[in-house]
Formats: structure tokens, sequence, C-alpha cells
């Protein structure tokens, strides 16, 4: 078969732009710390209080400078209401709700979730600074919504 000069070029030349596009999409995807939506771990709403970890909402070393912040949002708050972090740990928030949606917003930072009845969010982020952080929830919840805060403290 004969393939005229200017459709090889024009072929090559798509071929070539499927790839740059595919390159800055996986790029750009994961740069910036930005992590993809951790919608996969289930957990049955009605439950979480028996539900390890969410039954005892907290903080938690799992390793050397690492930890696990585990909580719970409810109509209007959050479990726990104030954490301390120190100074340079790398915590992987753990987030679910026992009624409806609400938001987790940790103002100042990159962390905003979205919590869903039925699942458990994550974000995984180290704390460099010293300082006091509010976590507001951004999703309308009820009558309450204005008020659903908690604090993090990152001490030295
Ligand atoms: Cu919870 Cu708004």
């Amino acid at each position: 078969m004969h393939i005229h000069k200017y459709e090889k070029i024009w072929l090559i030349f798509g071929i070539g732009c499927l790839f740059v596009f595919l390159t800055v999409l996986g790029v750009s995807a994961f740069a910036k710390g930005n992590q993809p939506p951790s919608c996969l771990t289930t957990i049955d709403p009605e439950k979480v209080d028996q539900t390890p970890p969410f039954n005892k909402p907290g903080l938690v070393k799992t390793g050397n400078n690492e930890y696990q912040l585990n909580m719970v949002a409810s109509a209007f708050a959050y479990t726990p209401a104030q954490v301390e972090i120190p100074k340079g740990a790398k915590v992987t928030i753990n987030i679910t709700t026992k009624d409806v949606i609400h938001g987790f917003e940790v103002v100042g930072t990159n962390i905003n979730m979205m919590v869903e009845p039925g699942y458990v969010n994550s974000f995984t982020k180290t704390f460099d600074k010293t300082g006091e952080y509010t976590i507001l929830c951004n999703e309308y919840c009820g009558a309450g919504h204005h008020m659903m805060t908690a604090r993090i403290k990152v001490v030295d």
C-alpha cells in the first residue's frame, strides 16, 4: 500500500503529540505531592465506633517519625478535637464519618478531603513547621456545619 508523503508526516506528528500529551498528564498528575483520591477502603458507617482503628481515634506511632492519625467525623465535630503532632513527623491521616458527608480541610495546607459515609479517606503529609492548624468542614452537613472544626498543634 502506498502512503502519501504528507499523510506520513501528519501521522508521525499525531502519534508524537499523543506521547507528549500522555507524558505531561502522567507527570503532572503526581507532581507537587498530589495524590489520587483513596476511596478504596470501605467501612460500615453504623459500626465506626467498633471498627479498628476508629474505635480508638487519635495519633498512633507506626515507625521512626511516622504516625497514623485516625479521625472520625460526625455532625458536628471531629474526634479527636485536638491533636498534637511532633514537628517533622510524617502523618497519614485516615478519616471516616458516622453519618453524613463532611469535609476535611486543613487550612493553609494542601490537605482537603471529602469524607463520605462508608469510606475511609487518607492523606499523607509531613508537618515540618511548628504551629497551629485549623481543620474545617467544608461540605454543608446541617445546622452545626459552621461550628465543625478541630485543631492540629505541631510541637517541637
Ligand atoms: Cu460537617 Cu459541614
